[in-house]
């Protein structure tokens, strides 16, 4: 079942586009990374799924259900955080908390915020006036948090947290997700994607280039040779290295070449020269991101 679809979901901000044309489906169970440079449109998208924005076309359903209709019954089974949030300054943590969980019918001793609070040492006694921007991040996590929602859309929700904290969170993601919790999130932190998610969508300049299962991400047969040679200089050329990958990389001194099978063929190749240092590996998920809007953009540049 299709937790989250988008349907040919388009934003234009006057003349500038935020997205076009997204199509993209969340399933139940999944947990979804949704990854892009600046400016790509990832809040844009989540804006739209949380209605603080509308499409200037196409639609969005959330458990099946036509957004722009249905929105009041489905708030209890959302989660939600968007990557700029603002509060009264002169409440405390705990007042916003009881207040989000009043707001779902809840007080807070019936919900898990004490726990989560504990996790993230966040103080909830503090007013908010004196929160840093990792404590802001800290109470939108938790009011996001509070209802046990079955979905949750998180824009960016470890920017502004510190690695340790990044990493509980993370946990408690994965946690929830073990318990049948659908998440949809954005993130720069492409490791984390890497471990967490089952699912994956790369977004440029508002387009959606890639949505890939994690499984077929990682069972690519790529692998990426590092390699200096003892002669200096760019070896590109001179050793035909881009006959093995027309992006061969050059920095610092390093040939970075991917190699997609032939592994053997490859390194025959390449150590028909002598070479002072050599490490083969898989890509990690940025590498290949990375590759994948390079090789794209030297296509457009190509036409
Ligand atoms: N309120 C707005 N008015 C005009 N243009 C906007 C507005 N919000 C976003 N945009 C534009 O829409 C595009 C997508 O922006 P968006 O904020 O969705 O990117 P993002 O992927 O979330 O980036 P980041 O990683 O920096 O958060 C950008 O070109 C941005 O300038
Ligand atoms: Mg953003």
């Amino acid at each position: 079942m299709n937790v989250i679809k988008m349907n040919n979901l388009t934003k234009y901000y006057g003349k500038n586009t935020g997205v076009e044309n997204v199509n993209l489906s969340v399933s139940k169970g999944d947990i979804f990374g949704f990854i892009g440079p600046n400016g790509a449109g990832k809040s844009t998208t989540i804006r739209m799924l949380l209605q603080l924005t509308y499409p200037t076309s196409g639609s969005v359903e959330l458990f099946g259900l036509p957004l722009h209709k249905e929105r009041p019954s489905l708030r209890r089974k959302i989660g939600s955080l968007s990557s700029e949030v603002h509060y009264y300054k002169e409440m405390t943590g705990k007042q916003i908390l009881q207040f989000t969980a009043k707001s779902h019918g809840l007080s807070l001793q019936e919900t898990p915020v004490y726990e989560y609070a504990e996790r993230f040492q966040f103080d909830m006694n503090k007013k908010v006036k004196s929160f840093s921007l990792g404590n802001r991040k800290k109470l939108g996590i938790l009011q996001g948090l509070l209802h046990e929602p079955e979905l949750l859309i998180l824009d960016e929700p470890t920017s502004g947290l510190d690695p340790l904290m990044q990493q509980s969170f993370f946990q408690l993601l994965n946690e929830l997700n073990h318990h049948g919790v659908t998440i949809f999130f954005s993130t720069h932190v492409l490791s984390e994607v890497e471990k967490l998610c089952n699912r994956v969508a790369f977004i440029k300049s508002g387009k959606l280039l890639e949505t890939s299962h994690m499984t077929e991400v990682k069972g690519m047969n790529e692998r990426v040779i590092e390699v200096t040679f003892t002669e200096p200089g760019d070896k590109r050329k001179k050793f035909g290295l881009a006959d093995i990958d027309p992006y061969a990389a050059f920095t610092q001194g390093v040939h970075y070449i991917t190699v997609r099978g032939r592994l053997h063929e490859a390194l025959q190749r390449i150590v028909q020269y002598p070479i002072t240092d050599i490490s083969i590996h898989k890509p990690t998920l940025e590498q290949l991101f990375m590759q994948h809007y390079d090789q794209k953009e030297s296509d457009g540049d190509s036409r």
